[in-house]
């Protein structure tokens, strides 16, 4: 069997999803409790593939510090340091010498692929075109890059096309052999001054080697905006196995599928389900509603929270009006204040997001 390695882009720079991306790597967000990278980690692992090299930028030690050697996911995990997110094709080239002859399978380190990769690459391993790539269609092509076809062979690739040539869009799992480092290292910086994976697939396209696609039918998210987080956040929660290890207090209900983890404390609250409560988190005089991911050492007291993700250490007190489809980062403070004059008081970060009815 070939070997084949992992490649996953944990770099980059996060704008979309700021304030959260000025103090935390946008790939350990949690998903449903889990950070954005395992599932990446996982599908690769599940795919018969433990060798993994991560690059990483400006957050590389949070990074480093999540994933460790990798054995705890069943990997061994090597770090590739980017000095600037110059790209995705910047991160193959520095890739080369890791890499080497070896085939691979590239990750970005931001995707949920919810069915896993297993038999693209079980594909790609037994009939070794030069790249592959995973399509899905999508209402909104233009936002992402666009692959025309011929049959199942790919001829054109055009990045966040105005007029877009079919509703085909690049998901970010790409399967390589060697011949793309001859590509990355031929190609020039587009209009951002990234160099475009784009367009090292359209350089071995125009050079004849073959490029074949997949097309997934399956639910797969590209988790660079907050709504994309909220959604993935639905979809994994929507498996989820019910389990109770903290208490449930007898004035509290309790319906659907819900986790409950150790030492966390539900008194006199209502929790619909699907949703996930961490470690060491109290949740009293409370309603919980469908898709909330609430992370450890979280207080949610006389509130009302739905289809959000709170994150560790935070607190939410006597809130007026249900909080939904919110991100709320780690030790953050929401709570009413009963004091004189009545006003809004905000400490906000730079390029956060408050809205109020
Ligand atoms: P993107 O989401 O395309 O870029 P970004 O992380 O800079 O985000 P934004 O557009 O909001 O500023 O990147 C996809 C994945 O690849 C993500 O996990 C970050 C990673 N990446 C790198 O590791 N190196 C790079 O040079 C770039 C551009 C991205």
């Amino acid at each position: 069997m070939r070997t084949i390695k992992g490649l996953i882009l944990s770099g980059g720079k996060g704008t979309r999803l700021r304030p959260i991306t000025h103090t935390s790597a946008k790939q350990l967000v949690p998903v449903a409790n889990k950070p954005i990278l395992f599932y990446a980690i996982e599908a690769i692992r599940d795919a018969g593939i433990t060798d993994i090299y991560i690059v990483v930028g400006d957050t590389k030690d949070e990074i480093k510090a999540a994933v460790g050697n990798g054995s705890a996911l069943g990997v061994k995990a090597t770090y590739i340091e980017q000095e600037a997110p110059l790209g995705l094709a910047h991160a193959v080239k520095i890739s080369e010498k890791y890499l080497g002859k070896e085939p691979f399978v590239m990750f970005l380190g931001d995707n949920i692929i919810k069915d896993g990769i297993k038999n693209f690459v079980d594909e790609f391993r037994s009939e070794h075109p030069n790249c592959q790539i995973l399509l899905a269609k999508v209402p909104n092509p233009s936002e992402f890059g666009v692959a025309e076809l011929d049959a199942d062979r790919v001829v054109r690739l055009v990045e966040k096309p105005k007029i877009p040539k079919s509703d085909l869009a690049l998901v970010g799992v790409y399967m390589f052999d060697s011949t793309v480092f001859k590509a990355v290292n031929n190609i020039k910086p587009s209009w951002r001054g990234e160099l475009e994976i784009t367009d090292a697939i359209q350089y071995l396209i125009d050079k004849k080697f073959v490029v074949r696609s997949h097309t997934i039918t399956g639910w797969w998210k590209d988790t660079g905006k907050l709504e994309d987080i909220l959604e993935a956040n639905r979809i994994v929660l929507m498996a989820l196995e019910p389990r109770i290890e903290g208490s449930v207090d007898s004035k509290s209900q309790v319906a659907g599928n819900v986790v409950i983890g150790e030492g966390s404390e539900v008194k006199e609250s209502v929790l619909r389900g699907p949703l996930i409560i961490g470690k060491n988190s109290k949740i009293t005089g409370s309603y919980v509603g469908p898709f909330t991911s609430i992370h450890d050492n979280v207080l949610v007291e006389n509130s009302e929270i739905e289809h959000s993700i709170v994150l560790e250490g935070s607190t939410i007190l006597n809130l007026g009006a249900r909080l939904e489809g919110s991100l709320i980062g780690k030790n953050v403070v929401l709570k009413k204040n009963f004091s004189k004059p009545q006003a809004y008081r905000f400490m906000v970060g730079d390029s956060s997001q408050v809205e109020v009815y």
